[in-house]
């Protein structure tokens, strides 16, 4: 080891506090320190080397070899103007890049309000949509036939007849961020239970994970439970304190749901039918992921709202947004209306460039077409691991992908609570990031290995992803013999 090594490791281990980390397991054990990438292939401190099969966070879209054109993308901002705010003030590189978003976006989801990240933009949506039906106005507040009251500001307040929209409804175990916003609009109960109360009033409905359900049951049966469900979930809240649907195009926790057939456009209907705002989760999937700009279009959701941070930049910056169609924008158009929200980094300029800098590499070097291009190699090369005992299901699509792992194929069955702690934590984290492979074994769901590389992985890299992890899946199949 090099005296850098041993010097931070010992930093690490006094100083940094990382995220979702069982800092315990450090104590002796080192940190993983990373030190460089190129391509798809991260290095650490010891000089070894890992394909990053998870793109950082499903988010290094152009991979890690575009530094120097994007530094100095950074460096020219930096030098023009290295910050000023969007609070009542615009830069060019700020509108550059809304521009930009709403030419790539579909439909006329065409204004950006942008912020650090993906849990400000999916906290800045709920917000939006609480805000946009007082905004407008009296017509959707006042079901119970309430005059609305128009306040000194030209909004709306709600009155004691005049229910206010506020809730949310969002779907079980989806990860939609940690600020206290999008945290109540999460799904997954073990993230959610040591910050209670949460922030009111958020519902979940079913998935999309069609998994373990009746193997007799059609698609066309699935997508109708589901949209009843939906629909019964926003009676039973009373539809006129609903403001807010906010969903994955595919949900990534619990391991890369894609919607079955007609699903978003029988809630694009129920939407349109109860006049709730429907928002795209897009943090993973806009940018490529799904081989197209948005996921949005991919699915055709026709989405009022859109949320999304980490391709936006190919995480080279801290950048997220809400994109809006004009007609929630409509109403804050209005000479004295505002949407009372803002971030000191939101639009940051340097952050702006990078991301209008990654959209031209980008488009350069066609990397959405890349992955539409190599989808189906990619899902045919995953499709060998299904060979292994213990891998029950493979889904997603693009370059999104997870395998569900199951303890018995045929009945489907899972593994105990104990079991699952062992095979994921006890052996495979670690066994493959020992082999040179970072992907994720995650079991906030049923237990899941999530595969989505840079977009700019080809066959090479597919077939290392498949021998690492046949390997190291086949190696877990022995052990719970
Ligand atoms: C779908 C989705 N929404 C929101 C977030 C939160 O984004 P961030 O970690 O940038 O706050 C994530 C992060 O993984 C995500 O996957």
């Amino acid at each position: 080891m090099s005296t850098t090594t041993i010097d931070l490791q010992k930093v690490a281990k006094d100083h940094l506090w990382m995220h979702f980390t069982r800092m315990g397991g450090y104590q002796t054990a080192d940190v993983p320190i990373i030190v460089r990438g190129d391509g798809c292939y991260l290095e650490d401190t010891n000089g070894k080397r890992y394909l990053d099969a998870l793109a950082g966070l499903f988010s290094v879209n152009i991979g890690y070899s575009f530094g120097e054109e994007i530094g100095q993308a950074a460096l020219e901002q930096m030098r023009e103007l290295p910050f000023y705010t969007n609070w009542s003030y615009a830069h060019p590189r700020a509108i550059e890049l809304a521009a930009e978003v709403a030419s790539l976006a579909p439909g006329d989801l065409n204004r950006a309000f942008f912020c650090s990240g993906g849990s400000e933009a999916v906290e800045s949506a709920w917000k939006l949509a609480r805000q946009f039906y007082a905004a407008r106005g009296g017509k959707a507040i006042t079901d119970a036939g309430a005059e609305p009251q128009t306040r000194h500001d030209g909004q709306v307040a709600a009155t004691a007849s005049a229910p206010r929209r506020y809730k949310a409804i969002a779907r079980n175990i989806a990860y939609h961020g940690t600020t206290m916003g999008a945290l109540s609009i999460n799904g997954i109960p073990a993230l959610r239970e040591p910050f209670e109360p949460l922030v009111p009033e958020v519902r979940h409905v079913s998935n999309t994970n069609r998994y373990h359900r009746a193997p007799e049951e059609t698609e066309e049966a699935f997508t109708r439970f589901l949209l009843d469900e939906l629909e019964q979930t926003i009676v039973s809240m009373g539809p006129e304190t609903v403001c807010l649907v906010h969903m994955e195009p595919v949900q990534n926790a619990g391991g890369a749901f894609t919607p079955p057939d007609g699903y978003f456009q029988g809630v694009r209907e129920i939407c349109d039918r109860y006049d709730i705002l429907l928002s795209a989760d897009e943090v993973i999937t806009a940018f490529g992921r799904v081989g197209y700009w948005f996921g949005s279009e991919r699915y055709d959701i026709r989405p009022d709202l859109v949320t999304c941070a980490k391709g936006l930049s190919s995480s080279y910056a801290a950048i997220g947004a809400v994109v809006a169609t004009d007609r929630v924008m409509e109403p804050f158009l209005g000479e004295t209306s505002m949407f009372s929200h803002g971030i000191t980094f939101g639009g940051h300029p340097t952050m702006c460039a990078i991301a209008l800098k990654n959209i031209e590499i980008m488009k350069r070097e066609g990397i959405v077409e890349h992955v539409r291009a190599s989808e189906t190699a990619f899902a045919e090369t995953l499709r060998q691991l299904l060979d292994i005992p213990i891998v029950g299901d493979l889904r997603g699509t693009g370059f999104f992908y997870a395998l569900e792992l199951v303890k018995d194929k045929d009945s489907r069955e899972g593994f105990s609570e104990q079991e699952c702690e062992q095979l994921m934590r006890g052996f495979l984290s670690n066994a493959l990031f020992d082999a040179g492979l970072i992907c994720r074994a995650d079991d906030r769901g049923d237990p899941v290995i999530q595969i989505s590389p840079p977009l700019v992985a080809g066959q090479a890299e597919f077939d290392e992803i498949v021998r690492i992890l046949g390997e190291v899946l086949t190696e877990a199949a022995v052990r719970l013999r």
